[in-house]
């Protein structure tokens, strides 16, 4: 393995972050993990607007987790939305929060901190009318509007507990979560707006709650367009909440008093909840935006990320807004109009920091540099990226062309479950290499195992576990914390099991490789495979399928699929059908890229499908299958081999 030199941090003089360069970092990691009450405890009384500040840190730890959640600052009682509106009225009221990209390149609205702390309390207001309160669980679903972090930040400042579902899902996937959560009411837009095309939300969201026990759907009218509705159910936001008083009492609420639940993909079963909690959550993502990013008070912050997944909640909303930052809220595509639409807005905004995934890079790369070049770009300190390994191909594009190699990169590594950064270059402080996550956070003690949970030194390869409970850290799956203790605790007892591969170089820098265990990330989307095979066979052609993740040039992984045909149905249109019945289960964004029709599926005398195998055939190495003597009936690999498709 040849050493990889490290790029020293690009910009650290102006730096008024507590981590400005390595020395303070390994003060920092050091007193977290020696005294991580104190730790944590000085930094929250510094960055969180507390009602009553705690004394406690944490309560409980991973090997009592089976028993109880741990806890985190629980004497402490606040409400989240004093720390990102009330507490800056007095010297940032005038200051722009949201700056709003709608999809149609200079569309838009910014609006400051002073008009957004109105517009939150007129819409907690609303929704209290509408009989929503502490504890209620509210969906959100809807496009990258303002009104969307309005509606989050109003069920915060009610203490109800909003759950946001990204518009892509479809309303069978929709009705699950509203039926998972219990959700009283549905927040929603009549269209979505994504490069030129219209996304049915209402429509959708309708078909979702149909003989559901929603009380209410509050509609934000984006287009005008027509759409259906149920008297005495649905609500234009525009009547309610544009009618309200711009004044309201915050809800103070526990410190362990649920924000969230997010809904995302594990290896098995349906989609899981994660419940993130107030007080732990806020001082994570408070304090990582402000670190990683060495967050400025002149920063024009961009993540283009949704709201719909966790990044577009702790990193466009919550950390930003609590910093009293100005965050851009970006409706639209990196395509849209062309493959200069982010650098457009980079130089019309002067954006200073720029938050995307891998994905995007990488297939703006593959459109040409002059869409980058033509716009300039010196406003720009920091680039950050997040969702799936980044290749050091597009590292470098990204680095060389966007940043004319003066910013400092953040390959930053996290997940729904943890909240917000755990692994991640630290802004003005880090030496960054292509590719590397480079260095815990304080707080994040992380350990490679090997299968067997021992433990490796040194440079090493192996299973990424986590070892001691940080406060951002989800705390349970709602309705059913045996399956959160199951699915992060079992593997390794006494150890937080990511589900990703990693490895530590000479230099202790840590590079993630991917997930190791049936989540698939798709352009930074994550997946079940359990989800799409669910999927598959809902429809009468499938009787069985598997479908396993491939390396993609553009996406990070492809989906394939091999299935088997019911009696009686060919291999006609069968990509174009299959693909219909994953819209239609799970969304548009779920899509299968390769097909593969097979005579049976390699499984164990006992019955389980060999998925190693699968996977080696769909990334093409074949001759790498090993022992296949275990199998029930070793000629089905063969007819796969011999049938395998090109990805
Ligand atoms: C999975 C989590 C984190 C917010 C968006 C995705 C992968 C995430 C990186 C990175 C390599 C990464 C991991 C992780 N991942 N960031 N910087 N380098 N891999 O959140 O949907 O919960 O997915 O995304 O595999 O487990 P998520």
């Amino acid at each position: 393995m040849s050493k990889t030199t490290a790029v020293p941090a690009r910009v650290s003089q102006g730096s008024t972050s507590p981590i400005p360069d390595m020395a303070a970092w390994r003060k920092a990691w050091m007193d977290a993990t020696d005294n991580p009450n104190q730790f944590w405890l000085e930094a929250t009384q510094e960055h969180v607007a507390w009602e009553t500040a705690p004394t406690q840190g944490l309560d409980g730890d991973y090997d009592s987790v089976g028993e109880a959640p741990f806890k985190w600052f629980a004497d402490g009682t606040l409400n989240l939305t004093v720390s990102c509106l009330d507490r800056h009225l007095a010297d940032r009221g005038d200051k722009v929060a949201i700056l709003w990209e709608a999809d149609e390149p200079g569309e838009g609205r910014s609006i400051t901190y002073r008009e957004l702390h109105a517009e939150v309390c007129q819409a907690a207001n609303a929704l209290s009318a509408l009989g929503v309160g502490k504890g209620d669980r509210v969906i959100v679903y809807m496009g990258m509007v303002p009104e969307a972090a309005v509606a989050m930040l109003a069920c915060a400042r009610l203490g109800a507990v909003h759950s946001i579902v990204f518009g892509g899902f479809s309303a069978e996937a929709l009705r699950d979560r509203i039926v998972d959560c219990g959700a009283k009411c549905v927040i929603t837009q009549d269209i979505g707006l994504r490069g030129g095309r219209k996304i049915r939300l209402k429509a959708v969201a309708d078909e979702a709650m149909a003989g559901q026990d929603v009380d209410h759907c509050l509609v934000v009218r984006r287009t005008g367009d027509d759409v259906g509705w149920t008297q005495g159910r649905d609500v234009w936001w525009h009547d309610v909440v544009s009618a309200a008083s711009t004044e309201h009492d915050a809800v103070i609420v526990d410190a362990e008093h649920p924000l969230f639940i997010l809904y995302t993909s594990g290896s098995t079963g349906t989609p899981k909840g994660l419940v993130h909690t107030t007080g732990g959550y806020l001082t994570w993502t408070t304090w990582t935006t402000r670190v990683t990013f060495d967050l400025r008070e002149d920063d024009v912050y961009a993540c283009v990320a949704d709201v719909g997944w966790i990044t577009g909640h702790s990193y466009i909303v919550y950390g930003p807004l609590s910093n009293g930052a100005t965050s851009l809220m970006f409706e639209s595509t990196p395509l849209y109009p062309d493959a200069g639409r982010y650098w457009d807005m980079v130089e019309r905004h002067k954006i200073t920091v720029f938050y995307t995934a891998p994905t995007a890079i990488r297939a703006l790369a593959a459109c040409g540099d002059e869409f980058v070049t033509k716009y300039d770009r010196s406003s720009l300190r920091v680039l950050g990226t997040v969702g799936e390994p980044i290749n050091p191909g597009a590292w470098h594009w990204y680095f060389d062309v966007v940043g004319d190699k003066h910013c400092t990169i953040v390959d930053t590594w996290w997940q729904t479950e943890t909240g917000g950064h755990c692994i991640t270059p630290i802004a003005p402080a880090t030496p960054t290499k292509a590719g590397a996550a480079s260095f815990p956070l304080p707080g994040i003690l992380p350990q490679l195992v090997d299968a067997n949970g021992r433990q490796l030194v040194g440079p090493a390869q192996g299973l990424l576990c986590l070892l001691h409970p940080w406060p951002g850290q989800a705390r349970t799956v709602w309705g059913d914390h045996e399956r959160y203790v199951d699915t992060y605790f079992s593997m390794f007892p006494g150890k937080y099991f990511t589900g990703d591969g990693a490895r530590r170089d000479e230099d202790g820098y840590y590079w993630i490789t991917g997930r190791v265990d049936d989540v698939i990330n798709v352009s930074g989307h994550r997946m079940g495979t359990a989800e799409f095979e669910a999927a598959l066979i809902s429809g009468d052609a499938i009787s069985e399928a598997a479908v396993v993740g491939y390396p993609h040039e553009i996406k990070g992984q492809g989906v394939y699929a091999y299935v088997v045909l019911a009696g009686g149905f060919t291999d006609g249109d069968l990509l174009k059908d299959l693909n219909g019945l994953c819209r239609r289960v799970i969304g548009a964004h779920a899509r299968i890229d390769t097909v593969q029709v097979v005579p049976g599926l390699p499984k164990t005398r006992s019955g389980k499908v060999m998925r190693r195998i699968l996977r080696k055939v769909a990334e093409g190495r074949a001759g790498e299958l090993g022992d296949v003597s275990t199998l029930a009936d070793p000629t089905v690999v063969e007819s796969i081999i011999a049938g395998a498709k090109s990805g």
